[in-house]
């Protein structure tokens, strides 16, 4: 079966056939699986909370809600990994309506580039944290292991690497967000009602 075919198959038939259907496991031409869409929104609740909490710990820091913050980013790391694998090798639903071309490569590019971004920048941040001598401690007194030895010299470029990819990062996530009120309000089409499960004909 091609990648743009559905692999969702409903199959209802009037003289009473048995209906089938099969799970969609991979995003297809025609929708976005509801794995990717499950993902997408806990990423999105990991990654506000993460911004939230790095917020407050600015404001006042406090050891607690560093561990969860260090819970949160371990959470985030592998489900990122396996969301950057499926973005990159499944096809992305067609857009909705009749989108100018640039906007869906523009968007689809800052999509791609989030996923990449929560892949790498947990990364930045371990081995920053482990260059800096940092522990890694998680709710319960779990450590997570240093993958190096502390060095000033490398945390110091671990963490300006980090902040490099910071920056944009936080850029494009609003850019998203303001890309998906733009179709919810402005445009008023489906593309945010999709993300959240509706099944939209094209
Ligand atoms: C309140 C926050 C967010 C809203 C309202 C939102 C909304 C959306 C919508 C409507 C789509 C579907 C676009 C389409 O039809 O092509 C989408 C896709 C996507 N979003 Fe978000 N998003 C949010 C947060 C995030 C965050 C935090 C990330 C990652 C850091 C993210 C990464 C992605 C990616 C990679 C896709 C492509 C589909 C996929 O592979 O999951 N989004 N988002």
């Amino acid at each position: 079966m091609s990648k743009l075919q559905t692999s969702y198959v409903s199959d209802s038939r009037s003289d009473g056939e048995r209906v089938k259907s099969r799970f969609q496991v991979r995003d297809n031409g025609l929708g976005f699986s509801p794995i990717t869409i499950v993902l997408h929104w806990v990423v999105a609740a990991l990654v506000l909370s993460i911004i939230a909490i790095e917020i407050a710990l600015s404001v006042s820091p406090n050891s607690e809600l560093a561990k969860v913050l260090n819970l949160l980013g371990t959470i985030l790391f592998p489900v990122s990994v396996y969301r950057f694998w499926a973005r990159t090798t499944s096809y992305h639903p067609l857009p909705l309506g009749t989108p100018n071309p640039v906007e869906v490569m523009v968007s689809r590019s800052v999509a791609t580039a989030l996923a990449l971004a929560m892949v790498l920048l947990p990364i930045a941040a371990w081995l920053s944290k482990s260059a800096a001598g940092l522990p890694i401690e998680l709710p319960g007194g779990l450590f997570i292991p240093a993958p190096i030895s502390p060095d000033r010299q490398a945390a110091r470029i671990f963490d300006v690497l980090f902040k490099i990819g910071a920056t944009p990062f936080v850029i494009g996530l609003a850019l998203h967000i303001f890309g998906a009120c733009k179709n919810h309000f402005v445009l008023k089409n489906d593309a945010l009602k999709r993300m959240l499960g509706k099944r939209v004909e094209l």
